[in-house]
């Protein structure tokens, strides 16, 4: 996710399960014009493997050269082709889910990526532009142009967010190839992750905002994949791993992005009972010292009144 998915939060996520993790989507162009911000998104921690790539544009010979850039240079395990995001910066260059209106532009891409690279090649797509049946058909051009696994958000791209995610015309889709396919869309915890592995009939699901704030959910689905009980998140965990997170983002940004840090902050926070207070303080933190204060406080007002997390 875009802004969100760097790598320390990819970090803290594997540093609680092991899920695959995919990458925020990265531009095509500006890696093949060698812009070092984007080049340094690209970059991995060795803690992080598995891990997917994304990247989108709309050229296949550009697309496939970032794609050669980021396997020689950054080891992913898989490079994603993104044809899913609905954002008008986006689909107004024909990137993202406005390749879902021309199969055969996409199937390009998909094609000229694979053969340049030697990791698997997956993409990223939405139920349809406006019509949610659009990709039963999408999917089977693209495994025959040689993706090597599918994700479908199950909404269009003219709902955006709106409405709920369609699991059932991710079933369709489906079974209509015989590479893996994920399920997205609306899956906020183990118990809607295994419903949406009973209707779609899946390969796995894919988690997107369900995981901000809360890296513990896929810990909480594989637990609940081996039938084990779950366990609730404490409030010394929940701040332990918060620590830990932030620790990761000064390492990568420095000790000044903290600012940059309280969108995390903020995602931690949500839902936690009577810290009105402690989340006024909390957006508008500057350092990391101020972090830590408010997280302690945080802490003893969980052990040392009633409230539960
Ligand atoms: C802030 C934000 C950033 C996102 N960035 C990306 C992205 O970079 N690549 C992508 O494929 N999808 C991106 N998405 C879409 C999600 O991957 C996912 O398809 C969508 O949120 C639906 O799944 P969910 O209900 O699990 O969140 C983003 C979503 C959000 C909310």
């Amino acid at each position: 996710m875009a802004d969100m998915t760097d790598a320390p939060f990819c970090r803290t996520v594997k540093s609680l399960a092991s899920p695959i993790i995919f990458r925020e989507m990265v531009s095509s162009e500006a890696i093949i014009r060698g812009n070092q911000k984007t080049l340094n998104m690209t970059k991995i921690h060795k803690d992080e493997h598995l891990l997917i790539q994304q990247i989108f544009g709309k050229d296949p010979d550009t697309m496939a050269k970032a794609a050669k850039i980021i396997e020689e240079q950054f080891y992913p395990d898989g490079i994603d082709i993104n044809m899913g995001c609905p954002v008008y910066k986006m689909i107004s260059n024909f990137n993202g889910a406005a390749l879902m209106k021309d199969p055969g532009l996409a199937c390009r891409i998909v094609q000229k990526v694979k053969s340049t690279i030697a990791i698997p090649v997956s993409v990223k797509i939405r139920a349809g532009w406006s019509d949610p049946n659009e990709c039963i058909e999408f999917v089977k051009s693209l495994e025959s142009a040689g993706a090597d696994l599918i994700s479908i958000h199950g909404r269009t791209k003219v709902q955006a967010y709106s409405g709920k995610a369609n699991w059932q015309v991710i079933a369709q889709a489906k079974k209509q190839v015989s590479i893996p396919v994920l399920a997205n869309g609306d899956i906020f915890s183990a118990d809607l992750a295994l419903q949406a592995l009973d209707q779609t009939k899946c390969d796995g699901v894919l988690i997107g905002r369900g995981a901000l704030g809360n890296p513990w959910i896929f810990s909480q689905i594989e637990d609940t994949l081996c039938q084990k009980s779950l366990r609730p998140v404490s409030i010394q965990e929940r701040v332990y791993i918060i620590k830990q997170h932030l620790n990761f983002h000064i390492q990568q940004y420095g000790p000044k992005s903290v600012i940059r840090f309280r969108k995390h902050l903020c995602w931690y926070l949500k839902g936690l009972p009577n810290i009105k207070n402690l989340r006024m303080k909390m957006v508008q933190v500057l350092t990391v010292e101020e972090v830590e204060t408010i997280l302690d406080e945080l802490r003893s007002s969980f052990s040392t009144s009633s409230n539960n997390v």
